[in-house]
């Protein structure tokens, strides 16, 4: 009892400095060098890889088992906190706005629960630290390490602030979408603004691209899938009577699954390119992808859940979103799970008024040692 109460206290004061110094993607030094030392400190080994920021900490069990992985963000977002927390951002403009302190804190004490168990523990836990989660590319930094080699499966967890702690949301199948983004550029013959006729006027094609590409989702994409394109940025022009060169769209595609992901690429391009042709312009079409959805195994979905009720938490299907999480470039070479932890309902996640119940972090930390020491349920049961 004691013990629980001194981690309790311990996990406590690590997540409260973990919000006090925030520090945005691949900034993450100090946030490194904290984990690092309190890794250390509890006697868990650190995995030799010369990563900028972030870092690969492993339990190694007594007993024969599978190698899994857990996957723990650590960055915070450039927000502005405004809470009245008395362990509130001590960094003007950053913020753990997104949960991912909690991240940390309910990983370092998995992982110090679970080295306090290693004679009961089957298998291999890595406990993957990462950077630049905020710019769903952070996790391609630990992939190019052979970390990843032989793990077998890998769990992710998110704060919620849209379930009360103690109840945990997961459910199988899609819950994050693929997160793509594009860059349109339209060019036509610029002019002067009195004399359209002397040109080729970019922004009306560019403005009926806009149109054009809203139609996908209506009228391509079958209307059971969840898939959005949001234009967020049209630029054109420098001043009021001179007719541009060209225009620029830019804005991101969401998708769930992988061939509407390749459907709408391939729709932005035949609408961009026969669009801007009918007003005798040309566009080209750069298509940056970003991390594609993020898909929970029906085995491990249906263990963590089942877990989840021997912990005593109640759980609800998982709310699936349009927001990407780059776990989903871990799930591309194995299974994963990615688990929603309830951190008590309030203003949602990436605004300034966020925050966690601190309640919440001892109960996710016992949660994910259960799991990971759990066996595998077996095939065809769940
Ligand atoms: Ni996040």
């Amino acid at each position: 009892m004691q013990e629980t109460e001194n981690l309790q206290k311990k996990l406590t004061g690590w997540f409260e400095w973990f919000h006090r110094h925030p520090e945005l993607s691949y900034e993450e030094y100090h946030t490194t060098e904290k984990i690092r030392e309190i890794l250390t400190q509890g006697g868990i080994r650190i995995l030799p890889y010369e990563l900028e920021t972030g870092l690969v900490a492993i339990v190694e069990g007594e007993k024969p088992g599978p190698v899994q992985a857990l996957r723990c963000d650590i960055d915070a977002l450039p927000v502005k906190e405004e809470t009245d927390l008395p362990y509130r951002s001590e960094c003007p403009g950053k913020m753990h706005a997104c949960g991912h302190d909690f991240h940390i804190a309910a990983g370092l004490g998995c992982a110090i629960l679970l080295s306090g168990h290693k004679s009961e523990l089957a298998g291999t836990v890595k406990l993957i630290f990462q950077p630049g989660e905020e710019t769903s590319l952070g996790a391609l930094k630990i992939l190019e390490t052979d970390v990843m080699e032989d793990v077998e499966l890998i769990w992710g967890i998110h704060a919620d602030p849209t379930n009360e702690v103690g109840t945990l949301g997961i459910r199988e199948g899609y819950v994050a979408a693929a997160a793509d983004r594009f860059v349109i550029t339209v060019t036509g013959q610029g002019c002067h603004g009195a004399h359209p006729d002397d040109g080729i006027d970019p922004v009306p094609a560019a403005a009926a691209i806009v149109q054009g590409l809203w139609t996908v989702t209506a009228r391509n994409i079958n209307a059971f899938h969840p898939a959005l394109i949001s234009v967020t940025r049209m630029q054109a022009g420098q001043t009021w009577n001179v007719i541009p060169e060209s225009a620029e769209l830019e804005g991101t595609v969401r998708t769930m699954n992988r061939e509407d992901r390749a459907l709408f690429e391939r729709r932005m391009r035949e609408i961009a390119g026969g669009t801007a042709a009918a007003y005798g312009a040309r566009a080209s079409v750069e298509w940056l992808p970003g991390s594609p959805a993020v898909y929970n195994d029906e085995r491990l979905a249906g263990k963590s859940m089942r877990v989840a009720r021997e912990c005593g938490f109640s759980v609800v299907p998982e709310e699936s979103s349009m927001g990407g999480d780059d776990f989903s470039f871990y799930e591309e070479r194995i299974p994963g799970c990615y688990i929603k932890i309830g951190t008590g309902k309030g203003p949602t996640i990436h605004q300034p008024a966020f925050r966690v119940d601190k309640r919440a972090i001892l109960p996710a930390a016992e949660y994910l040692v259960r799991l990971l020491m759990s066996p595998s349920d077996p095939a065809g049961q769940s």
